[in-house]
This record gives C-alpha cells, structure tokens and sequence, in this order.
C-alpha cells in the first residue's frame, strides 16, 4: 500500500497514530473551545448576522463534526516539522483555500499527475478524510493553527524579487502576499520558502495547473510561464524576507553566484 509509510517515518513521541492521546485531545478541545468562544465574543461585538469569513463555503460553525486528534495526526505525519517532513506545513492557511485544494484532491484535479510524486502521495491521503463535513472540519482546524517560523532556505536577490512581485504576483496575491479571496488568490506569506519554490516550478514545468477544470491552478500555471528559475528564487527570497509573516529560524546568506 502507497500510503503506509515506513515506521522510520512515523512520529516517534508517542503511540498518537493508534490510539488517541487524551491529554492532547483535552488539550486540543480546550483551545478549540476557547477559539469559538472568541469567535462568538467577536460576532457579538461586530457584526452579528454575517458568518465568519473564515468559515468554507456552507459551512457554519454549528455544523462541523467533532474531529478526533487520530485524524488531525494523519494528516500531521507529513504536514508538521516534526520528524521526515514530506508536505507542506498547511498551519494558517485560510480554511476556504484549503477546502478547495482538498476537494480538488478529492475529484482527481490534483494528485493523479504521475510527473507530481508529492502530489500523488496526497492523492492517496485522501483516503483517511471520511467525509466532506470533516474535509470542512480539517480546513477549518489547520486554518486557526498558527504559522510556525520556519527555515529560509531559498537563497535569491530579494530586491529584484520585490520588483517581479510587484508587477507579476501582487495584483492576485495581494501586496503583502496577503491572497484575495474573490479570485481564489491564496496567502503566499505563510508558507515555508522551500514550498512556494516547489509549488512554482511545479507551475512552471506543467505539473501543477494542468487539470483544465482546475481554473484557479490554470489561472496561476499561466502566471508562472515564462519566469526563469532566478526569477522564481528571487521572487521567493523577496517573499520569505519581507512577507512571511513569521520570522525565519535562520539567518540566510546572500544569493548564490
Ligand atoms: C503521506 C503524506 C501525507 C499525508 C498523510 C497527508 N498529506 Fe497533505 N500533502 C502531502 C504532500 C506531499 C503535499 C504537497 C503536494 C505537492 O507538492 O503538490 C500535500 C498537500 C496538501 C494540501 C495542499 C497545500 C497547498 O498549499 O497547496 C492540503 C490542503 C493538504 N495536503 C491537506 C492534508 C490533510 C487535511 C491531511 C489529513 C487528512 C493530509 N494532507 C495528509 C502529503 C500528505
Ligand atoms: C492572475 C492571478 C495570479 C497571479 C498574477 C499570480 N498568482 Fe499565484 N495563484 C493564483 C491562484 C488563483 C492560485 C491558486 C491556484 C490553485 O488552486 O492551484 C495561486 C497559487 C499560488 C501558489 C501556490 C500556493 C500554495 O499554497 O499551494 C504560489 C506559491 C503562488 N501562487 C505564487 C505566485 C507568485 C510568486 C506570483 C508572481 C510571480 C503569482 N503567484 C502570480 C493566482 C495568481
């Protein structure tokens, strides 16, 4: 079986992917307690007959399953720093976007390229979400997750990133990497660097963007045509240095001659 990843692999803190660690889930139910408590805080205090932004489409609050910490740490054995990481850490990224990204995982839009390893692997991690509830329900537990720092490990001119963002990215991403929602322009600034390289040559090179009922994948496959590698490396050194919105690990050395 693809998915059944080698023992070496596995998280080593403590038996989580058997059984569920119940200081943990306690853990995990009190902050979840307290994140809807502020949210309803909030509502009450503002605007009280519209649905929080930060919710998928048709989704309420209310309507969203218990998820159990065992199907948080499936996901987490390739989406945390901890351990071999294989996936992207997805902590803060807005629950609409992972949504989408995760249904079109879902019809086979993503994760049936057989050029897109790492997207066939998620492919197959599907199997371990059981319903469109709880598909919701992830989307919405990584979205109030948040970023970690990370490692810069993207070396690039960040000044001549900054002027190919300016021109070529910030009408949909946003000036501060900050996504638009109305077109379905994620953040780029919360993201490690060494993902939004990967993902943008993925773009690049025609392995992500392909499906052609996949608008948004092709509206940003057709946005990274014709940029070099250097351009995607000092792109995404402009980015990791003034829009990420957590601060590196590291220092990074100056670009690569
Ligand atoms: C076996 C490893 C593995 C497991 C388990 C796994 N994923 Fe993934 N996931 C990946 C990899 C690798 C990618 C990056 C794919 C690529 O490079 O295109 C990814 C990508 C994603 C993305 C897209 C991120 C983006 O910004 O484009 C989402 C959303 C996601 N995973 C959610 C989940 C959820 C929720 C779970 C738990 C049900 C899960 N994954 C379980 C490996 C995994
Ligand atoms: C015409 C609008 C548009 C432009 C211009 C654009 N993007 Fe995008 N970008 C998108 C959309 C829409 C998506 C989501 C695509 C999908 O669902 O696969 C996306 C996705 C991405 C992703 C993947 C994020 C993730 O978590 O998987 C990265 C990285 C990215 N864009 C970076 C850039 C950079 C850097 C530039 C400038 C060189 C740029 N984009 C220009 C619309 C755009």
């Amino acid at each position: 079986m693809e998915n059944e990843l080698p023992a070496r692999d596995l998280p080593t803190r403590d038996d989580r992917l058997g059984g569920v660690d119940f200081g943990e889930m306690d853990w995990f139910w009190r902050r979840l307690f307290f994140a809807v408590g502020l949210i309803g805080l909030a509502g009450a205090g503002c605007a009280p007959t519209t649905p929080s932004p930060a919710m998928p489409s048709g989704v309420t609050k209310w309507s969203l399953p218990q998820l159990s910490q065992a199907t948080v740490d499936a996901c987490l054995v390739c989406h945390s720093t901890k351990e071999m990481q294989r996936g992207p850490v997805l902590d803060g990224l807005p629950a609409w976007y992972l949504e989408a990204q995760l249904k079109k995982f879902q019809s086979g839009q993503r994760g049936k390229n057989s050029k897109n390893k790492a997207e066939q692997l998620m492919g197959v991690a599907m199997a371990k979400i059981n319903s469109d509830a709880e598909l919701a329900a992830l989307a919405v537990y990584f979205e109030k997750q948040k970023p970690k720092p990370s490692l810069r490990v993207i070396r690039g001119n960040a000044a001549a990133g900054r002027a190919l963002y300016v021109t070529r990215c910030a009408s949909c991403h946003g000036k501060i990497g900050e996504g638009k929602r109305e077109i379905n322009s994620p953040p780029v600034n919360v993201q490690e660097d060494w993902f939004l390289m990967d993902q943008l040559r993925k773009y690049a090179s025609g392995q992500r963007g392909v499906h052609p009922g996949d608008a948004g994948g092709v509206m940003m496959k057709a946005a990274a045509a014709n940029l070099s590698p250097d351009d995607l490396r000092n792109v995404v050194a402009y980015i990791a240095k003034d829009l990420t919105v957590t601060p590196p690990l590291q220092k990074v050395g100056p670009p690569k001659k």
